[in-house]
């Protein structure tokens, strides 16, 4: 039986693991990426483990999230992540140079490479057949000390398509289709690889936006094949050395497969607040828009924003319609600029933004109240766009276009004769020289680091003592999510680097006094019901918690990604052997539990102080007590 896409870049970057699917497998990183957002936080844990120099093939540091510079806290970050770079051989994307998928896919991304990035949308790589993946900072900064990277062996789900997309119809469209068919939760646990021949005729450009929204499918990764768009693609970015063909062999296996005939794909919307809410556009005729936002790392490229301007050229926005145009690089914006389609979406009434995510994360063009707004993005969950009470619909670039003329969705029967596809010119302008490449090594040496008062180095935590004495801080019910235990919000984020800052807004929704109750006790333990800490990723949520001197959190359950997040970072993650323990703990009450009894048994007597004794459970492995052990992952990698 031969083997499939996936497979056969796992097996050549296999570190260790079988390949079986649910088996933990380890994989070698050639490449890595940051944005700013999470990459503060990504290279203070890289400093903190002692390195002078990355081990991958490559690593990028882009920014593009936070590039407004309001205050000082944005521009002396940037300024970090600018010496940071410099100093320890990192490859630095300067604000305003683009959106770090876009970028990377143009610049960087090769087939067959592995990728990792602190962003979840970093899959689009798989457009030109990379195995891309989203992860948390600190799996990224392990992966620069040249670490493995760990996941759980996924299945290999087969998108084949056949046919073409016809007038109007775009890779949007497909992805959305596919998100209609699967749901948000249909990619979990898998690799989506696309196959088939409805694949020969989709460029690199569109492939990119289907891998990239994979990520809205909850998919480890998304490939397609390197093949002869791929070449051509690599070639007109000047860099055709970096092609190498690579495709499933002819009788390879998957563990489920897909049909979709692209001829009968038809322009598709997401309605709110979901992005697998889909429905055919022409299902939303006549509803009134009040804003219209082309950007994103899903739809930004040079063909999306010519698509955009070809609907727009020689005529006028509504004047009831806010349009808004991000492009995804400074290299889409010179093509759009050389061919005149700049001058078309100006004079067309669009505002142009920088070249960033911008309105995608509510950094500006948040929409007017109960606006409805009309996005080329991958998320439209509630509240998103800076505007909580916003109706935001998720489309293609034609179609928002279109809705931007008229103020209002119209049917595609209505839109006229098609525009002819758009493909990248011979000569692409290279903004290569825009990137600041890292100085050799014995030079790097002397590079400082810049720190304002915003950057705050990150501290060396404890090995867990052999008893924990520990107060109960707070006592949660169920569902708890990381932003009940540290919200999100502009005046929040900008302290992403300083850890003793943002520590101070754990649980400050939910408990005012949470902190000064923390802070006073020797040690604290967290008490939560089921599914504890679902949500988003954000590695603050338990960064916090334990700079506050939290040794437990103790739950009925927990979501899996939180709970790695703690026992990264040295917290305990045990559940009640009887959830009707919960009702018996109460704040402020004194606990102890013996851990060296962990190593032994996974059912073990917490002592309740004044009371009896409760017995709780971990289902922890010898690595991940080792790593609890240890104060967390951070202190098993630092270089002594
Ligand atoms: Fe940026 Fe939005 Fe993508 S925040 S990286 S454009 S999902």
């Amino acid at each position: 039986m031969g083997r499939n896409l996936t497979r056969k870049i796992i097996r050549d970057h296999l570190v260790s693991g079988e390949m079986i699917p649910g088996r933990e497998i380890s994989l070698r990183i050639d490449q890595t990426l940051t944005q700013d957002a999470t990459g503060t936080m990504a290279y203070l844990q890289w400093m903190a483990m002692g390195l002078d120099r990355v081990r991958t093939e490559l690593s990028v540091s882009y920014v593009d999230h936070n590039t407004l510079q309001m205050g000082f806290q944005n521009a002396d970050d940037h300024r970090f992540l600018r010496s940071v770079a410099a100093r320890y051989g990192i490859v630095f994307s300067p604000p305003g140079t683009g959106i770090c998928h876009q970028l990377h896919l143009e610049n960087f991304a090769r087939p067959g490479k592995t990728l990792i990035g602190s962003d979840s949308h970093t899959p689009t790589a798989g457009g030109v057949g990379s195995l891309a993946m989203g992860a948390g900072g600190l799996s990224v900064a392990l992966a620069m000390a040249g670490e493995p990277y760990t996941i759980p062996m996924p299945k290999v789900f087969q998108i084949h398509l056949t046919g073409r997309l016809q007038a109007w119809a775009g890779a949007k469209d497909i992805i959305l289709h596919v998100l209609g068919l699967l749901s948000v939760k249909g990619g979990v646990g898998a690799v989506l690889e696309y196959a088939g021949p409805g694949v020969d005729g989709l460029t690199v450009p569109e492939r990119a936006t289907i891998t990239n929204m994979g990520a809205e499918l909850g998919a480890t990764a998304s490939v397609f094949p390197s093949d002869e768009q791929t070449r051509e693609f690599l070639t007109r970015m000047g860099r055709p050395e970096d092609f190498a063909p690579l495709s499933a062999d002819p009788d390879a296996s998957y563990d489920q497969v897909i049909e979709i005939d692209l001829d009968s794909i038809e322009p598709m919307a997401a309605r709110p607040h979901m992005p697998d809410l889909v429905v055919p556009i022409r299902e939303l005729d006549g509803l009134a828009v009040d804003q219209v936002a082309i950007g994103s790392c899903t739809n930004s490229s040079y063909t999306d924003l010519k698509t955009a301007a070809l609907v727009l050229r020689n005529r006028q926005a509504s004047r009831n319609t806010d349009l808004f145009i991000a492009p995804g690089s400074k290299q889409v914006l010179k093509l759009l600029n050389r061919e005149g389609l700049l001058e078309a979406l100006l004079d067309s009434g669009a505002r142009l933004l920088e070249c960033s995510c911008g309105p995608c994360i509510g950094m500006g063009g948040s929409p007017t109240s109960a606006g409805v707004s009309l996005r080329t993005f991958n998320r439209n969950f509630e509240g998103r766009s800076g505007t909580q009470d916003a109706q935001v619909y998720l489309v293609g670039p034609a179609a928002a276009a279109q809705a931007a003329l008229v103020g209002r969705i119209t049917d595609p029967k209505t839109w006229g004769a098609a525009p002819e596809k758009p493909t990248l010119p011979q000569d692409v302008p290279s903004i290569r020289h825009l990137f600041i490449m890292p100085p050799p090594q014995e030079q790097a040496q002397g590079v400082e680091i810049c720190c304002g008062p915003n950057i705050v180095p990150l501290e060396e935590f404890s090995t867990l003592p052999r008893k924990i004495e520990a107060q109960v801080l707070i006592v949660l019910g169920d569902n708890v999510t990381t932003d009940h235990i540290l919200p999100g919000g502009a005046a929040v984020t900008a302290l992403r680097s300083n850890l003793p800052a943002i520590s101070k807004f754990i649980f400050n929704r939910v408990d005012q006094e949470f902190v000064v109750r923390a802070e006073k006790a020797p040690a604290g333990i967290i008490v939560g019901g089921e599914n504890y800490g679902q949500g988003s990723s954000r590695e603050h949520a338990a960064l916090g918690p334990r700079h506050l001197g939290v040794r437990i959190v103790l739950a009925k359950s927990f979501a899996r990604i939180h709970k790695a997040n703690l026992i990264n970072f040295g917290i305990l993650p045990l559940v009640f052997a009887n959830p009707d323990d919960h009702a018996r703990l109460t704040v402020g009450q004194a606990i102890e539990l013996d851990t060296v009894e962990l190593a032994s048994r996974t059912e073990i007597p917490l002592q309740i102080l004044e009371g009896a004794e409760i017995l709780v459970r971990h289902d922890l492995t010898v690595k991940e007590l080792e790593i609890i052990n240890a104060g967390g992952l951070l202190n098993m990698a630092r270089v002594r």
